[in-house]
């Protein structure tokens, strides 16, 4: 049955190596999550990497069985949907196509409108599905394995670019940081537990890319951030202790807790900055590497010296997932959007509603 008040959106998600659908119902931020089916796909950790070809057939395998155990959790049939949203864009064109071809074709046969996500906006506010007040104004950090970037976010739709990698994202570093401490991808969470086991203190100390004392807004890297140089700093640390024979996994977890630390204060220095010059007082976490304890807890202390309050995921709705893209769907859709059934899928696209810093 449909509630005309509320309005119910079923999302796909196959921008990377997540197949993903989820119902949600709402109205402006008053939303539930129906259901969340998440099938990550086990294949790439053979290679070390996602290798798209199998996303793409992946996807194709798993979407069907997926999208009907989201419609059954949330105990819905096809007639008491509203629309169906589909990430579109960033991603890998493949994966991508399957979902939007599967969210084209659905929509077409269930005479519903199509909705078209931005992967980014979908990070945006996946927060929001679980803290009532991680809604704007705020300033949020999206940090994934493809993505690094900080935004003020005055409204939902409303967003400013204030800074982003030069180089790696921050994922993608620690996938990176993993590989050559020789652990399994995704890097992250081996990386964040190596560093916790590290015996403090160790004198192992990297600097911290593009970050000065003296760097004041009108310079163009106050925001920005680069990592491939820390990647290289490690690089050169773990061939040193292999050359001079010393490497123990004591001398391991120092590494990875000393990137850790460096990547972390980096992150912390430039999202307070943006907190603090634009007034806001809720700083927002999104994208795969927020489910890290250590930035988490930094970025709290250091918040806290501002009454500025911060809000972080869980670790299911950090990484990618559909209930964001469904919750995205949702504010695209009352924004009037609706996308054709030419709908293409893109690599890359800049986030809709950004407007320029100048
Ligand atoms: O958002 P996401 O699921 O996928 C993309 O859209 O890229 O992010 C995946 C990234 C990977 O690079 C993974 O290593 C990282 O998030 N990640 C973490 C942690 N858990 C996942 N990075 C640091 N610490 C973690 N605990
Ligand atoms: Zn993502």
């Amino acid at each position: 049955m449909t509630d005309d008040r509320y309005t119910r959106v079923l999302a796909i998600e196959t921008s990377c190596d997540e197949t993903s659908a989820a119902v949600l119902r709402g109205r402006g931020d008053d939303v539930a999550v129906e259901s969340l089916v998440i099938l990550s796909q086990d294949v790439h950790r053979v290679f070390g990497g996602v290798v798209p070809e199998m996303a793409s057939r992946a996807h194709v395998a798993a979407l069907v069985p997926v999208v009907e155990q989201a419609l059954s959790d949330a105990r819905v049939q096809h007639a008491s949907l509203d629309a169906v949203a589909v990430t579109f864009a960033p991603g890998l064109v493949g994966a991508l196509l399957v979902g939007v071809s599967f969210a084209k074709a659905l929509a077409w046969s269930i005479g519903r409108p199509l909705v078209a996500v931005h992967h980014m906006e979908g990070h945006l506010f996946a927060t929001s599905l679980e803290h009532r007040d991680a809604v704007p104004p705020f300033t949020a950090l999206l940090i994934s394995g493809g993505h690094t970037m900080l935004l003020d976010v005055a409204a939902w739709g409303r967003y400013r670019l204030l800074g982003r990698t030069r180089d790696d994202a921050a994922g993608e570093a620690f996938d990176k940081v993993a590989k050559l401490l020789g652990l399994a991808y995704p890097g992250g969470p081996h990386v964040e537990r190596l560093a916790a086991s590290a015996n403090a203190p160790s004198s192992l100390r990297f600097t911290r890319p593009m970050l000065r004392r003296d760097q004041t807004p009108a310079d163009d890297d106050y925001y920005d951030v680069s990592f491939s140089g820390l990647k290289t700093a490690v690089r050169s640390a773990v061939r040193g202790e292999i050359d001079r024979g010393t490497m123990t996994d004591d001398t391991r977890a120092s590494i990875a807790r000393a990137f850790q630390e460096a990547l972390v204060e980096t992150l912390v220095e430039k999202t307070v900055r943006a907190s603090t010059q634009f007034g806001r007082r809720r700083i927002v976490l999104g994208g795969g590497v927020a489910c890290n304890g250590a930035l988490v807890a930094a970025l709290r202390a250091r918040a806290a010296r501002s009454d500025t309050e911060v809000f972080a995921p869980s670790a299911r709705l950090a990484t990618d997932n559909a209930a964001m893209i469904a919750r995205a769907g949702l504010f695209r859709f009352e924004a009037g959007e609706r996308a054709p059934l030419s709908l293409n899928a893109y690599a890359s696209m800049p986030l809709p509603g950004i407007a320029s810093t100048n």
